[in-house]
């Protein structure tokens, strides 16, 4: 504690479920970042060996199962990476039992409970944060200096993409029991993008989404939204795709291309192009660790008791699902798309 009684020693952190993003991204990450505000207290799995396993590898306590990760008094912040649809019971309990959350991204597959989430948090004056990494790398505020500079001229529309090659069989992302699907999974980047450059308050005017030839999910989409001011974004998602994680800004002047966007590396130098008439340039910026950075910025919310902004993470999913509801009322059903 600090002599004022602000809490500054790090806050533990319980690891609910041990997902593949978090032992190959989140807690790498955590424990190169000592400073970030955090640490891995405990680590639960739905297989105890796992746990330990898990646990042992990132200096942790691991613990019999998910509900006695919500009542150990170590934890304060629950960090929750399990399939879409498993996440909003599990937020829920988290908050429900006194803990912050950081949630992997979307949080909910369904704008009411995204709402009713954050509102339970507001309330309970927790920290509910998902997991969105890419804003916190430092690129993009430079693109956004760039563009406010008068660098493109006016914009006028934003062009993104995620995209992924196929994944495994049991991939969760190809069961709609779990949430799975491209949509879900992967349109959140480039809407966040939309979101980032353009604001929240877009409405979407067109949507397609392609269903998988075998499982009960899209496997890619498409979607036009459009802010009041009439600037537009174009996002494109998928899953059984080139990998492809860019945006790109197009002005009246000139245009700007952001690659490996959404995903950045620690050690990637980013190299935004700006094209003007007959004129392109390079620049290369520095290495910035969006992971480390947005843990802290979680550690830093706890801490402060400052709330994460949450309107944009109600904003994308009720777009998110208006693209839906877009694609579907288009084709009548996506079914009848195939
Ligand atoms: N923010 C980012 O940059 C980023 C990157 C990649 C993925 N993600 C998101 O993170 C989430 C997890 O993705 P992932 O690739 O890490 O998935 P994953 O490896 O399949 O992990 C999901 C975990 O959830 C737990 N789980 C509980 N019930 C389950 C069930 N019925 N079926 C499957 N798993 C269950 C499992 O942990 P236990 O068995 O240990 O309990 C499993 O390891 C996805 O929503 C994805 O969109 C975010």
């Amino acid at each position: 504690m600090s002599s004022g009684g602000t809490r500054t020693d790090a806050v533990g952190l319980g690891l609910l479920g041990c997902a593949d993003i978090a032992i190959r991204k989140v807690l790498p990450a955590l424990a190169a970042t000592p400073g970030s505000g955090l640490r891995l207290a405990a680590v639960a799995s739905r297989t105890p060996e796992r746990a330990k396993e898990v646990a042992v590898r990132f200096g942790a306590r691991a613990v019999t199962d998910y509900p006695e990760l919500l009542t150990d008094p170590e934890v304060e912040a629950v960090y929750i990476p399990l399939p879409p649809a498993l996440r909003a019971p599990w937020v829920r309990a988290a908050l429900d039992a006194g803990k912050h959350v950081f949630a992997e991204k979307p949080l909910t597959t369904d704008p009411k409970e995204t709402a009713a989430l954050t509102a339970l948090a507001e309330s309970a004056g927790l920290v509910l944060m998902e997991n969105y990494m890419f804003v916190h790398h430092s690129q993009h505020q430079y693109v956004r200096t760039l563009v406010a500079d008068g660098a493109i001229g006016e914009l006028r529309t934003l062009q993104a993409a995620f995209t992924i090659p196929p994944r495994p069989a049991t991939d969760h992302r190809l069961r709609s029991d779990l949430g799975g699907g491209a949509l879900l999974d992967g349109a959140g980047y480039p809407v966040r993008a939309a979101q980032f450059f353009l604001g929240d308050d877009l409405t979407v005017l067109g949507a397609s989404l392609k269903p998988h030839e075998t499982h009960d999910v899209d496997i890619a989409g498409d979607a036009l939204l459009r802010h009041p001011d009439g600037v537009t974004a174009h996002i494109s998602f998928g899953m059984e795709h080139f990998y492809v994680s860019r945006y790109q800004l197009l002005g009246s002047t000139g245009q700007i291309t952001v690659d490996h966007a959404f995903t950045t590396p620690p050690d990637h130098r980013p190299v935004i192009r700006v094209d003007r008439h007959n004129h392109q340039e390079l620049r290369t910026l520095p290495t910035d660790d969006q992971c480390a950075n947005t843990l802290t910025h979680f550690a830093t919310a706890i801490r402060t008791g400052t709330p994460t902004d949450t309107t944009t993470s109600i904003a994308q999913s009720r777009i998110i699902e208006t693209i839906r509801t877009a694609a579907t009322a288009r084709t009548g059903s996506m079914e009848t798309s195939r």
